[in-house]
């Protein structure tokens, strides 16, 4: 069943009611001004930092789950409606709401009254914008009263949801006109505020969240609003809010538009006040005149939505699949995006108050983005690379507005330092800019302590190189890419985190995971610095390769597969002679990818995958599932069967496996599981599903779970960058190179070729791929050796590619 559909020419997906299984959401904002929004105009906004800079406030787990957010209330004679449905709750004569590409546009009709709610955060400005159209399409004039409210949050997120002996003494807010500021704490040691203003004359507000809704009342139902009145309350502690309310007389047929802002501003320490305690408020007004008539918002919305026609420009592609279509050309490439933005923090499911940017998420989120945008994802790398230790390891996560390593976390997880090493290469391989190896960047950011990133990598390289057990494998240490697989914590105390109590030392568990990472991004190391002309490093990192490649052979194949491990005791992990976790999915997808084993070994890997991890949904992470729990083995054995790292589909490594198809040349295997989770082709079961049919969740559960099917932790995971590289680079098979596009597709039988578009370094690459006898691949009328298309100085290149 579905919720809505797709839009395709204007890049939306519509929801056509309100009551999707979970709040669908949608997100604004590219830089530093960030929303949430949900299909019923729930969510919050926060500046660059969703912990420590949260503007307004949202309760996660909350009932109902999604209130509050953006209120708006239109009473209508007895009738009090919201556009959104939420958070007035009154059934709609029609309801729509519109996701597109950094804006969200809500629909609602009631008794002849139409709003049209439009919701974005412009390009380079600091606000969100909340256009209200509202159209009376009866026959007689209609006074209504009209509500746009929000709550705010006391800044800090974390000590917003916990400290209130302190919070309910904090908030102060200023009024002038039409604008509500917020400005806790600005009298001490913040110089920021927040503002919510409207562009037209208020007929009063409320600033006291507690008495705009009145006493048991909640959003749903605000005294004010049920009194068609304001109190003009002045918050003074307890909780600070910004309420408008407007009376608007719409004659038979008219409209009128209003603009709701709600802004931030940050003010240089000596020009805080305008008078002493009375915040300076130049760049509010400065924002408020930039957005104050409907005509600026629409040009901020054109603005917005030829951005995106552009970044989207870069790689297109047109073939017989139309799903495989929108989610290349729109849906993945958004996702990416917001991935790469807000990394593991803030989203529905992850509170914004815990991890910020995690090392190796965001190395990997940079792989499906790195195209859109090269530069940004060049600052990326050394913002990453800065929080790297000087022996290579490195902290797992920062914070995005402080750019520091997070010291509860802490560093340990082995895989980390080779993520690094990844998302360089695709850099470079992407914008052509060895540059960046040379860029001075600290370790630990720590002044004076700046090395040529090159020696970053180097590091991560040695890192792994230096840390083999006795099997010859990498040590896993906290855990690698799978969090949960943790062989050196034993832990026994409810509440304990699994990822940092480490109170078991080993010094042997094993990860033939990071060995097959190692292989392969040891290669790709060993590939960059011999174009340096580093020779003897790179045969040294070759020789290292070849070893751990051997030790995967000898002591990582299961005789039809990979092994996941060797635990701190040395017994196999993910193998036959385990009664559960014989067989996990990250080792068969990395270790083909890689190569290692050949052709023999990468098929019998597949088979294995297949056959037993295999649902309709994708590839499950580990079969069988744990039953109980196993304090060798960690978190993992701590969730029950088919959910999380236990037996999901944990869409993560999916596409690693699509990748391992494509690796093998097998175009049907690659498409086949490709198209077992990707949203759009599975929008039919959104029931089933329950998250957003237009991105990628985090997990489906798995066969063993009693929600078999129902997927979770929706927007912010790495399948987003993953599953875009697979299919761009492996299914169509169109891949930057150094020195230039190297078009290998790995077609299904049921696709007979494609055309593409590709800007790479400049140039616009149109590539026809079809299948004939003549095989090879021309490019601007000749005939080419192999499969790369050569850089070319034309604006347009054209590339023909028969297979
Ligand atoms: C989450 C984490 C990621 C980890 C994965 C598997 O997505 O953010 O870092 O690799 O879970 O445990
Ligand atoms: C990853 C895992 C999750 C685990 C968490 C710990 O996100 O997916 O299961 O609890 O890491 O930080």
């Amino acid at each position: 069943m579905r919720y809505g559909y797709f839009d395709d020419n204007a890049r939306e997906y519509v929801i056509t009611r309100p009551d999707t299984p979970l709040p669908w959401i949608n997100y604004l904002g590219n830089q530093g001004f960030f929303s949430l929004i949900s299909n019923t105009c729930g969510g919050y906004a926060f500046y660059r930092d969703a912990k420590l800079r949260r503007i307004t406030r949202f309760r996660y787990n909350n009932v109902p789950h999604d209130d509050g957010g953006r209120c708006f209330y239109i009473c209508d004679g007895d009738t009090v409606w919201s556009p959104a449905y939420l958070p007035a709750q009154t059934a709609l004569d029609s309801y729509r709401c519109r996701h597109g590409l950094g804006y969200s546009v809500f629909e609602g009709r009631k008794r002849d009254v139409e709003a049209v709610l439009t919701v974005m955060v412009p390009m380079d400005a600091v606000c969100e914008l909340q256009k209200l159209v509202l159209t009376n399409t009866s026959d007689a004039e209609k006074t209504l009263t009209v509500y746009g409210a929000v709550e705010w949050c006391l800044w800090n997120a974390v000590d917003d949801s916990t400290n209130f002996q302190r919070n309910w003494n904090t908030g102060e807010v200023e009024i002038e006109g039409s604008t509500v500021y917020h400005k806790t704490e600005y009298r001490e040691r913040r110089n920021h505020y927040a503002f919510y203003s409207v562009n037209a004359p208020v007929s009063g507000f409320d600033t006291d969240r507690d008495t705009f809704l009145g006493r048991f009342r909640g959003w749903r139902e605000p005294a004010a609003v049920e009194n068609r009145t304001s109190y003009q309350s002045r918050c003074s502690g307890w909780a600070p809010m910004a309420a408008l309310r407007l009376t608007v007389t719409l004659a038979p047929g008219e409209s009128k538009t209003y603009l709701f802002r709600l802004g931030y501003a940050e003010n240089p320490q000596e020009e805080k006040f305008s008078a002493p305690g009375v915040i300076n408020k130049t760049r509010a007004h400065a924002l408020l005149n930039a957005y104050e008539t409907a005509e600026q918002f629409d040009a901020a919305l054109t603005e917005l939505k030829t951005y995106w026609t552009d970044l989207l420009q870069r790689f297109t592609v047109k073939s017989s699949e139309e799903k495989l279509d929108r989610m290349v050309n729109v849906w993945n490439q958004y996702q990416c995006m917001v991935t790469f933005n807000m990394s593991r923090s803030a989203s529905y499911y992850e509170s914004g108050m815990g991890r910020g940017m995690g090392f190796r998420d965001s190395c990997q989120d940079l792989l499906g983005f790195v195209h859109l945008i090269p530069e940004r994802a060049r600052e990326r790398i050394i913002d990453i690379a800065s929080i790297q230790f000087s022996d290579g390891s490195t902290y797992h996560q920062y914070q995005p507005l402080d750019k520091r390593g997070n010291a509860d976390v802490g560093s340990g997880f082995n895989d980390d330092p080779l993520w690094l090493v990844a998302c360089t290469c695709a850099y470079i391989r992407e914008a052509g800019d060895f540059t960046i190896l040379d860029e001075p960047t600290p370790f630990n950011n720590e002044k004076g302590s700046e090395q040529p990133l090159l020696e970053h990598l180097r590091r991560s390289v040695n890192f792994t190189m230096t840390h083999c057990g006795p099997h010859g494998l990498p040590l896993i240490g906290r855990a690698d890419w799978n969090d949960c697989l943790n062989l050196n914590c034993f832990s026994h105390t409810p509440g304990e985190s699994f990822q940092t109590c480490s109170n078991f030392e080993s010094g042997k568990a094993e990860s033939v995971f990071i060995a097959g990472m190692f292989v392969r991004y040891g290669k790709e190391y060993a590939e960059l610095i011999t174009r340096l002309g580093l020779m003897d490093e790179a045969k040294d990192v070759l020789d290292a390769v070849s070893r751990i490649e051997t030790a995967v052979t000898t002591h990582g194949w299961d005789g039809a597969w990979f092994r996941r491990a060797y635990d701190a005791f040395e017994r196999p992990v993910g193998s036959v002679l385990n009664d559960e976790g014989q067989i996990f999915i990250e080792p068969q997808g990395f270790c083909v990818m890689a190569g290692i084993g050949g052709r023999e070994y990468g098929e019998k890997a597949l088979a294995s995958a297949e056959r037993y991890l295999g649902n309709r949904f994708g590839l499950e992470i580990l079969h069988p599932c744990y039953t109980s729990y196993r304090d060798y083995l960690g978190e993992i054995s701590s969730y029950p069967p088919g959910y999380k790292e236990n037996g999901s589909v944990f869409c993560h490594n999916n596409p690693w496996v699509t990748l391992a198809y494509c690796t093998l040349g097998d175009g049907n295997g690659a498409f086949d599981l490709y198209t077992r989770n990707a949203p759009a082709y599975i929008e039919d079961e959104s029931d089933v599903h329950r998250t957003e049919p237009y991105c990628y969740s985090q997990t489906i559960a798995g066969r063993d779970a009693q929600n078999f099917g129902e997927a979770k932790n929706s927007w912010l995971t790495g399948t987003a960058a993953w599953s875009f590289v697979a299919v761009s680079q492996g299914i169509l098979g169109i891949r930057p190179d150094y020195d230039g596009l190297r078009i290998r597709p790995c077609l299904p039988d049921a696709m007979d070729g494609f055309t593409a578009g590709r800007v790479f370094r400049g140039v616009r690459y149109e590539i026809t791929v079809r299948r004939g006898e003549q095989k090879g691949l021309v490019a601007d009328g000749r005939p080419v050796t192999g499969d790369l298309a050569p850089l070319s100085d034309g604006p347009v290149s054209k590339i023909t590619v028969t297979i």
